[in-house]
This record gives C-alpha cells, sequence and structure tokens, in this order.
C-alpha cells in the first residue's frame, strides 16, 4: 500500500497566523556587529568568563560552542563542581547573559549540556528556557550519542517494577540559538563542509565516541575533536571568530585553528589554559579530521 504524504493546505498563511520563534520577535539587539581589539584574537585568557567578558565590546563573537561544567561533582582544579543548585544557575546565568551580549547579530550559541538525571534537573529545559526569555531563537537540537552509559549498567529504579524504574541514557544534548536572525552573514567561498558532510550532520543524531584520551591532557570532562569539527563546519565560515567560554584544555580552540577561524578560549584554570597553549602550538592549520 502506498502511503500518502502529509500534505498542509495554505501553509504560509497558517505559519503567519502561528508567528515563527514570537518570543524572541520584540528584541532590543542592536544589529550594528563590532570588531573586538586586537589583543583579545586568538588568546587564551585565564579568568572568570563573567569578568573577562565584560571586557568586550557587544556584538563581536560569530560563534560560541561551549559546555559549562554541569555540576556532578567532578574534580576540575580550580572549579568547585556540585555546588547548590540555585548558586550554580545564578553563576550560569550570569555568564550566558555576557555571551548573549558580546554574540554579533546573526551568531550563534551552542551549548553541550547532559541533565544529572539522579538529581531529576533538566538542565539542557532550564537553559533553553533562560536563553528564550532572553529572546534568541531556538534553532533546533543536537543529540550527541556517545553510546555509554550515564550510569551503572545495573541502575534499575524499581527493578521490573513500574513503582519508579530509572531511565539510562547514550546520549548528551547541544542546544542551538540564534541571536537577531537565524541566518549567519558569511561569504559562501568561506564555507568548508563538503556536500556528503553536510547531508550527514543536517540530520540531528551524531553519533560520535567520547574523548578518551582525557588522562593525557589532566581535564575531566574533554570535548571530543570531531564534535567540535562538525559544529565549526556545519555553523560558521573560515575567518569567523569563535568563542568558549569554559574552555578547559582548548579543544574548541585547537579544532578552530586547525580549520582556519579565529578563536578566543576563557577559562578559570591556569593550569588548564597553559595546556590549551601548549596543544594551540603543535596545531596545523587547515587539516581536517573528516
Ligand atoms: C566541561 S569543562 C570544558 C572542557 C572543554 N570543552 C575541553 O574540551 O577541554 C568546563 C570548564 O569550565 C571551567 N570553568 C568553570 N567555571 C568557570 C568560570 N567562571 N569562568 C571560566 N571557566 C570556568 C572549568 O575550569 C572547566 O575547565
Amino acid at each position: 500500500m502506498e502511503i500518502e504524504e502529509r500534505k498542509v493546505k495554505n501553509r504560509k498563511e497558517k505559519e503567519e497566523t502561528r508567528g515563527a520563534y514570537y518570543y524572541a520577535k520584540n528584541n532590543t539587539f542592536s544589529k550594528q556587529n563590532n570588531e573586538i581589539p586586537e589583543q583579545f584574537i586568538n588568546k587564551i585568557i585565564t579568568g572568570d568568563s563573567e569578568e573577562i567578558l565584560k571586557r568586550f565590546p557587544e556584538n563581536c563573537i560569530d560563534l560560541i560552542f561551549t559546555s559549562p561544567p554541569y555540576n556532578f561533582g567532578l574534580e576540575y582544579e580550580n572549579h568547585k563542581d556540585g555546588i547548590n543548585w540555585n548558586e550554580y544557575f545564578d553563576k550560569l546565568f550570569a555568564i550566558f547573559k555576557e555571551c548573549i551580549r558580546v554574540l554579533k547579530y546573526g551568531g550563534r550559541i551552542i551549548v553541550n549540556v547532559q541533565p544529572l538525571f539522579s538529581d531529576y534537573i533538566p538542565i539542557h529545559h532550564i537553559l533553553s528556557n533562560f536563553f528564550i526569555e532572553n529572546k534568541l531563537i531556538w534553532k533546533g537540537e543536537i543529540l550527541w550519542d556517545k553510546h555509554n552509559y550515564n550510569c551503572k549498567y545495573t541502575a534499575w529504579g524499581s527493578w521490573k517494577s513500574p513503582s519508579s524504574p530509572y531511565l539510562k541514557y547514550t546520549w548528551e544534548f547541544l542546544e542551538i540559538f540564534c541571536k537577531g536572525d537565524l541566518k549567519h552573514p558569511g561569504d559562501k567561498r568561506q564555507a568548508d563542509i563538503t556536500a556528503d558532510e553536510f547531508k550527514k550532520w543536517v540530520y540531528a543524531k551524531w553519533d560520535i565516541p567520547p574523548e578518551y584520551n582525557m588522562k593525557k591532557f589532566g581535564h575531566p570532562a574533554m570535548f571530543p575533536e570531531p564534535l567540535v569539527e562538525r559544529v565549526l563546519k556545519l555553523f560558521s565560515f573560515k575567518g569567523d571568530l569563535i568563542l568558549d567560554p569554559f574552555n578547559g584544555v582548548g579543544t574548541t580552540t585547537v579544532v578552530a585553528k586547525r580549520l582556519s577561524r579565529n578563536y578566543i578560549g576563557i577559562d578559570i584554570s591556569d593550569e588548564y589554559c597553559r595546556k590549551a597553549e601548549e596543544r594551540l602550538k603543535n596545531i596545523q592549520v587547515n587539516a581536517s579530521l573528516f
């Protein structure tokens, strides 16, 4: 039996009635994008992102890709992980407020998070609400399937009973937001994604293994490089300025340099920043992993 594709009649008119991304429409963002002073470009900066970002002009960053600490209680060098959730969100929102300010009109912020399921805190939803309340357009969500469990295989909750089964996950989330406009201006000749990569990566479930080399870098929660490469090629042009305000040992900045983007990485740990600098020294420009 042939299944007929479901068609919506008068689609345009209905779209107008509904009002796409109505929540972001009455924003007061300036459309005037600015240059950032040279002294910040292609630099790793040690410090608290909330403070450092205050020194940047508004509307100067093309794309922010980052992963904040998730408050699980990991051992970071100079950050206390596992604090009261209210305190955690206050600080995170203060940093993300600055991120929104420094993002260009037409810029994007992409945040990788994993909720702490055992605390029943949906960080990805709470963060999404924050960005929506601050008038960003929610572009979408990517499921990054790492194919490793977020808990012990034997964490069943109420075994064989519906009273309280424990749900398990092998994936994290990437939440994508745009400031002012869904379109990011750029010269098409500076796009470096191939047709095959584009076809594959717009399918929003990405199967990428986690970073297995964290011991080597002495950091407990690193991005794998292929994840950063996909984000940068799909959402930014060569020459764009990329910021990671929780840069750790510098994976975002390393991949940005390799793919001929400009970068700024900020982390509160001097030790992580030094490792990021070391990694950057050995990077060859224009060397795709794929
Ligand atoms: C999940 S890790 C990011 C790791 C990074 N994606 C990588 O590949 O190395 C979060 C980082 O945020 C840093 N951090 C925590 N609070 C910060 C703050 N207020 N300002 C800047 N960095 C902070 C921590 O030191 C930690 O390295």
